[in-house]
């Protein structure tokens, strides 16, 4: 889809704002601290309907107001299919509203993945580099943006788990834990499976992308599951073969779940590990990575991330690159400028403080001046 106009009221430092764009997509310049970034977030939060920042609801809101209210009209090109995407949210009784073409869904999650967008920023590295929560964190938005069913299953495991750690501390009978246990393998055993299928269909992609940056080197992505996987990780395993080591696994910590008053096994202790190198001279980047390899990584993953979009929706995704460049030397900047340059966008956004690294893709985009959160075509 391409984002024809954005309005955004009491959204962080944007006040009341209304932009439109063109096809191509536009350069968006300004000083720190202007609203650069905070524009991406409101243009995402259509996407997921939470801050790709990881802030709360009640922190986009502008200081001292009560709510926001985002708005975008879309498009997929001339002639063909629009949609207006909205989401409002009041601090007063934490309430979120979302509706596409006017209409509320049931629930938020059915309206996700409208946008069909992918942002990178420099915090990206975090994911790499950062605790594990962070890499859950992006494997359960992308399976939530592709996979029929994923965010249910997610919805439903983190109730079930958070009732289940409650009844651990409370000291319950094993009969009463094990009426709970059905239902976290039933859906945890849809998340490993979701996630060990991802991660084996992209892993080839990943190295590619990798290697593309690097000039050569070689990296892999691994899915390390908290429940022993069965016969070995692989896009092979069902889900039944996941629900049955999920089984067993519980059985076997439950005495020790019991004394910790914790839920010890399952896809809420999952990790994703990525590896530089081969063999044995192989290297965690998270622990021995050096920042530029970090980096190399966590772009090469989220370019991954788009192409599963595409391949999940049959259309260009919508790019926003948020200073992903800064951090590069000048050889991997140049490899990152050609991949993304190679690949197919539907629209492209790029921030920068400086007008002149817009070489980068930049070229043919409109350029945008960001204010303090007012956003005008120079
Ligand atoms: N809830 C809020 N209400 C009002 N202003 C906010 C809110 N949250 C953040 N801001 C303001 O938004 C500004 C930061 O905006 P943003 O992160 O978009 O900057 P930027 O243009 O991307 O800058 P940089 O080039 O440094 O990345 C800050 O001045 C900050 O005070
Ligand atoms: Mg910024």
């Amino acid at each position: 889809m391409l984002l024809q106009r954005i309005s955004i009221r009491n959204f962080r430092n944007f006040e009341d704002e209304t932009v439109d764009f063109p096809e191509r997509g536009a350069a968006l310049i300004g000083d720190n601290g202007q609203g650069k970034t905070n524009l991406l977030e409101a243009i995402y939060y259509l996407e997921i309907f939470r801050s790709f920042r990881g802030a709360r609801d009640e922190q986009l809101v502008t200081f001292g107001c009560g709510h926001f209210r985002v708005e975008a009209h879309l498009s997929a090109g001339a002639g063909g299919e629009e949609v207006e995407v909205a989401a409002g949210y009041a601090r007063e009784g934490r309430r979120k509203k979302v509706t596409v073409d006017g209409r509320e869904p049931d629930r938020v999650g059915e309206a996700i993945g409208q946008v069909g967008a992918i942002v990178f920023t420099a915090s990206d590295v975090e994911i790499v580099a950062g605790g594990p929560g962070a890499r859950r964190r992006f494997l359960d938005i992308i399976l939530s943006l592709v996979e029929p069913g994923y965010l249910a299953a997610l919805q439903r495991y983190r109730q079930i788990l958070s009732q289940r750690n409650g009844l651990l501390r409370d000291d319950a009978s094993p009969a009463e834990l094990a009426a709970w246990n059905a239902g976290l393998v039933d859906a945890g055993s849809r998340l490993a499976e979701a996630r060990a299928r991802w991660v084996g269909s992209r892993q080839a992609s990943f190295a590619r992308y990798y290697s593309a940056i690097s000039g050569g080197r070689e990296a892999e992505m691994e899915y390390a599951p908290s429940i022993p996987a069965p016969g070995g990780v692989g896009p092979v395993v069902s889900r039944e073969r996941w629900a049955e080591a999920f089984h067993v696994e519980i059985e076997r910590v439950t005495a020790k779940e019991r004394r910790r008053g914790l839920t010890l096994v399952g896809p809420h202790r999952d990790d994703l590990r990525f590896w530089v190198g081969a063999g044995p001279e192989a290297m965690q980047l998270r622990t021995f990575g050096s920042a530029g390899q970090q980096r190399s990584a966590a772009v090469a993953l989220r370019l991954v991330e788009a192409e599963t979009l595409r391949a999940a929706r049959g259309r260009l995704p919508i790019v926003m690159l948020d200073d992903v460049l800064a951090e590069f030397d000048p050889q991997r900047a140049g490899r990152v400028v050609e991949l993304f340059t190679a690949e197919e966008w539907g629209q492209v956004f790029v921030t920068s403080p400086k007008p002149s690294e817009f070489a980068f893709m930049g070229d043919s985009l409109a350029e945008y001046r960001v204010v303090s959160g007012t956003v005008r075509p120079v």
